[in-house]
């Protein structure tokens, strides 16, 4: 049958399409099926390895930031997931404490996931905690304030609008804070 495929095209191609169907379910399907832990909420029980904590579900608040999250599209610019890489441990890493690598865990009560494929500005998944509020609302008014030379555009409705701004500082200080690793002092709200 392999050898046939070297002059058949057809006998070719559906063995290409089975082998990546194999592939693609062996690295999607079945890992969560053998460690049942990835669809638990993160737990850090702990404390050699920072303040103990766990996942906590959203908030009808935080909920309602998520969903101005997914309108305005801050996902085409900015992912959520802390990769193996030291550019992005160290980037969001805090008062020399490298930040932690995403793991499933974290992301149990987020549907649909915003992982993002591009890298346009920062990722986000460690920005929890890292600004307090009024940081937030200028930099929605206007990027540019804060971070010279800065191409995110302003959303000054969101900053104008106390509702929708709570709710989402409310969701941004969320990302990575399941994970309880910033040392302390940062900002809670
Ligand atoms: C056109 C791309 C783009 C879009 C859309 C965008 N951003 Fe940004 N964002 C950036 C860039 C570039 C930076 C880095 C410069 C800066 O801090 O302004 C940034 C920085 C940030 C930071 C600071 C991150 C850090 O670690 O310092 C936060 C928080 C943030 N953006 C949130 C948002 C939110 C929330 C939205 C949606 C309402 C959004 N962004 C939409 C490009 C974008």
């Amino acid at each position: 049958m392999i050898a046939k495929s070297d002059k058949n095209a057809t006998i070719f191609i559906v063995l290409a399409v089975i082998f990546f169907m194999i592939g693609g379910l062996l690295t999607t399907v079945v890992p969560p099926l053998v460690d049942r832990s990835w669809g638990k909420a993160f737990e850090n029980s702990d404390p050699a390895k920072g303040p103990t904590g766990k996942l906590q579900p959203y908030t009808e608040q935080q909920l309602k930031g998520r969903a101005i999250y997914v309108r305005e599209g801050c996902w085409y610019c900015h992912t959520q997931q802390t990769r193996t890489l030291l550019a992005d441990t160290k980037r969001s890493g805090w008062r020399g404490v490298d930040s932690p690598v995403s793991t499933p865990d974290e992301f149990v009560y987020d549907n649909p996931h915003m992982f993002g494929t591009k890298r346009t500005g920062p990722d986000l998944s460690r920005v929890g905690g890292k600004y307090d509020a009024q940081w937030h609302r200028t930099h929605f008014k206007n990027p540019r304030d804060l971070v010279p030379g800065s191409i995110m555009p302003p959303f000054p409705w969101i900053a104008n609008n106390e509702e929708d701004f709570q709710a989402m500082v409310a969701y941004l200080q969320t990302l990575g804070r399941g994970k309880n690793w910033r040392p302390e002092n940062d900002f809670e709200k």
